[in-house]
């Protein structure tokens, strides 16, 4: 296939140069998006006057065209072509012949790689929206029915006080609806139009560029041409939202799977969402929690590679941008295949509230409420927490917990105990008292559930 830019070339490209340097094989996936941006580009020739308007109306019939024809399949996309504007570009001209030459006019590879990636991220952005939207929804009905299964919350992996599981769940809601509003936030710089920027200098042509900007949807034009070409945040931005997602879904994998362990067993993932050994009869692995949590490593990888092509390269356009899209493209597979997998995963999960409640029982995890109450009866907070620290340690030395200790024992260390000590260290009391806002209350997970569909909304 031949490069749009022979002119001045005496020597045909070496294969090994072809190869290095043409991008279609990562590129080819904008097709659509490169003939939105071109259709867009030749509408405005036409009606600015630029390119006659019996041409523009051609170049458009054509380009929508050669769109069905990729898309049903009847026109193959040449893996030889320097990149997909290429391509797109030589298909024209072979149907159009001289007309199709003209679309180039005012235009730039530059300023159109700036415009189909934003097109195409834009898009995805939508889609991983969705996707997101639809994992806080399965969360928050999972919640709903957990917001009384007690279990034990946790600080340095050790049990700490008593929360639900409703109210646990409902922490990943919140990381996911900061997500939501992270992506909402690189898509609004994102939208931004850097047609007329042309190479770098933009064009002596009387473009009109609000009007291609309004029709591809486009919120604003870019400010400065050399910017508008060689401007690649919105990729950095996206691959940094995209990791904090990956984040959060890494830390929910790795809770899944010490959950699915014996050693734990507070939930049991569906067999369809599980899978064996091929020597261990018994087992059942969380293998796509596992990947999840692994491929956190890869959006991590993009990021990095996109800060790294993009640290220290002059103004303007410099072939290291063309590395770019391999890496933000992975993360938006990669985070749209995690979340393909782990919402169903987390939607089928069983619970088993009983080993919740069992591990809630041990612990201590009521020795702040215990402590609580002594301060109920007028005692200091720093007293009652020692008091409530020699207690437990009886209670370990003993083999029993605070709710089975006599209390005659309680009334050795303190005499303000008395018998509601019982009622006090009740793990559904310390649950329920629990009011506050954003705690583990029943109505408190309740606020939390509405606060988070409304969001999603
Ligand atoms: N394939 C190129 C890229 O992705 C398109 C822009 C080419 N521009 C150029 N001056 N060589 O960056």
């Amino acid at each position: 296939m031949a490069q749009l830019w022979k002119g001045r070339f005496k020597k045909e490209l070496a294969k090994e140069t072809n190869d290095f340097n043409s991008s279609i094989k990562f590129d080819s996936r904008m097709y659509a998006q490169d003939i939105q941006g071109s259709i867009a580009h030749a509408t405005m020739l036409g009606a600015a006057g630029i390119i006659d308007q019996n041409e523009s109306n051609k170049i458009v019939q054509c380009l929508s065209e050669i769109y069905n024809d990729i898309k049903s399949g009847s026109l193959n996309i040449d893996m030889e072509a320097e990149d997909i504007h290429t391509f797109i570009e030589g298909e024209l001209t072979a149907r159009l012949g001289q007309t199709g030459k003209r679309l180039h006019t005012a235009r730039s590879r530059n300023d159109q790689v700036a415009l189909d990636i934003r097109l195409m991220l834009r898009n995805e952005i939508d889609k991983i929206t969705e996707k997101i939207k639809e994992l806080i929804s399965v969360i928050c009905n999972k919640a709903g029915e957990n917001k009384e299964t007690i279990m034990p919350g946790y600080t340095h992996l050790q049990r700490a006080q008593p929360i639900t599981f409703g109210h646990h769940l409902m922490a990943y809601a919140a990381m996911l609806c900061r997500d939501l509003d992270r992506l909402k936030d690189v898509k609004k710089r994102m939208n931004v139009c850097p047609l007329g920027s042309g190479a770098l200098a933009g064009t002596t042509y009387p473009l009109d560029r609000n009007m291609v900007a309004e029709l591809l949807g486009f919120d604003d034009i870019s400010a400065n041409s050399l910017d508008g070409v060689s401007d690649r945040d919105f990729c950095i931005e996206l691959a940094a939202a995209l990791s904090l997602i990956m984040v959060h879904l890494s830390r929910f994998s790795e809770e899944i799977i010490m959950w699915c362990s014996w050693e734990f067993k507070f939930i049991e993932l569906d067999d369809a969402f599980s899978t064996g050994s091929s020597i261990m009869p018994q087992k059942k692995n969380p293998d796509i929690a596992e990947l999840v949590r692994g491929k956190s490593g890869r959006v991590f990888g993009d990021l990095t590679t996109l800060l790294t092509v993009m640290k220290g390269i002059a103004l303007a356009y410099n072939k290291d941008m063309q590395e770019d899209k391999e890496a933000i493209f992975d993360a938006v597979d990669t985070v749209k295949m995690c979340l393909n997998a782990f919402t169903p995963m987390i939607d089928t999960m069983t619970v088993i509230k009983e080993n919740m409640r069992n591990a809630a029982a041990k612990g201590f995890i009521n020795a702040t409420d215990c402590a609580d109450y002594l301060v109920s009866k007028g005692l200091p907070f720093r007293d009652a927490y020692k008091a409530t620290g020699e207690l437990v340690a009886i209670c370990i030395d003993k083999g029993l917990t605070l709710e089975t200790l006599p209390i005659e024992e309680y009334k050795a260390v303190c005499d303000l105990f008395d018998k509601e000590v019982y009622t006090a260290i009740s793990l559904e009391k310390c649950v329920n008292d629990r009011l506050v806002a954003g705690g583990p209350s029943a109505g408190s997970v309740e606020k939390q559930i509405e606060k988070a569909m409304s969001f999603i909304k």
